[in-house]
């Protein structure tokens, strides 16, 4: 393992490359990333590097937001495998011909979204800055919101905004189990619920924070003396344990029995493929160039409207 670190490390020099790393990443790959951080954060890190090659360790759309916005630059994920059910249950198809059928709407698409579907959007969110670009709006704007029906009724719910929702999810966050939740924390009353808004609406009822993942890491750093119940994908728990060395971090289980619940998707990247992908240059991420033109514009619109708000 030390050794295929070394060999990481010496490719990232040769090769003038960054690895950049989700969240959700394996302990091991989180441990030697030039930088982790959630969906806004990798995507600016990619807008802003002078790397030649960025190593990807997420998913597939993450890897595509990185090449939309770094063209020329070498956008690599250790396994090509890795997509994201979230971003399967919008089929670019379905959701222009959703579009066609509501004229004069305004077209947020969460950024686990395909190329193509960024390429129908009018801006573009992530979990960290959805509801402030959603207010930015006014509040008689008419909104298609796509493709998370936990996130887009969340921020229905909180702003009293009546978007248009597509009927889509995140296989992993709709797997929490409410009863399970309910029941840990009876077990550990005065323990915080951290929840992730991908999660199901009455587990999002049961949380005492809802946030993206960068957002559950600041209330836990922020308040390291409470005990959390975190209902998100467990590799969080590393920075978590990480920043907050002495706080007590309780997994929220999934409805299948397992003790935490984990992306399968995320975990295939792995670090025996890590260092094949930074020796082979392979696999690339490749985007239409056409869909590309349309899909940075929105990604480009949602960075800037972050910067703005200091996000
Ligand atoms: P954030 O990184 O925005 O918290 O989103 C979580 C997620 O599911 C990424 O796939
Ligand atoms: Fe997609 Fe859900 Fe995995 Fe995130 S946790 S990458 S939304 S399947």
């Amino acid at each position: 393992m030390e050794n295929l670190k070394e060999a990481i490390a010496q490719l990232k020099r040769e090769k003038n490359a960054v690895v950049l790393g989700h969240y959700y990443q394996r302990d091991e790959i989180q441990e030697i990333a030039d930088f982790v951080g959630d969906s806004l954060a990798l995507a600016q890190w990619a807008a802003r590097t002078e790397a030649d090659i960025i190593v990807m360790c997420g998913v597939h759309f993450m890897g595509e937001t990185a090449k939309i916005l770094c063209p020329d630059k070498k956008v690599l994920v250790p396994d090509s495998l890795a997509g994201c059910s979230l971003a399967d249950s919008c089929p670019a198809d379905r959701f222009s011909q959703f579009i066609k059928e509501h004229p004069g709407h305004t077209v947020i698409s969460y950024v686990n979204t395909t190329a193509a579907v960024k390429a129908l959007t009018d801006v573009v969110v992530t979990s960290t800055n959805a509801r402030q670009i959603v207010e930015s709006f006014p509040k008689d704007e008419k909104i298609i919101f796509g493709p998370d029906r936990n996130l887009g009724n969340y921020i229905n719910t909180v702003t009293g905004r009546r978007m248009l929702v597509w009927d889509g999810a995140c296989s992993v966050h709709e797997q929490f189990s409410v009863e399970k939740l309910a029941e840990i924390k009876r077990a550990h009353p005065g323990a915080v619920v951290l929840a992730h808004p991908e999660c199901k609406g009455e587990v999002l009822k049961l949380a005492d924070v809802v946030g993206s993942t960068a957002a559950l890491l600041k209330q836990a750093v922020a308040h390291p003396e409470k005990t959390y119940i975190v209902a998100t994908e467990a590799g969080i728990l590393y920075e978590m344990r990480k920043r907050c060395p002495s706080t007590t971090f309780i997994p929220a289980p999934p409805l299948d029995g397992s003790p935490c619940n984990l992306c399968k998707d995320m975990r295939l990247n792995t670090l025996e493929k890590l260092y094949a992908c930074l020796r082979d240059e392979s696999p690339e991420i490749q985007v239409d160039p056409a869909i590309a033109a349309r899909a940075v514009l929105p990604i480009r619109r949602m960075l800037e409207i972050s910067e703005r708000l200091g996000l």
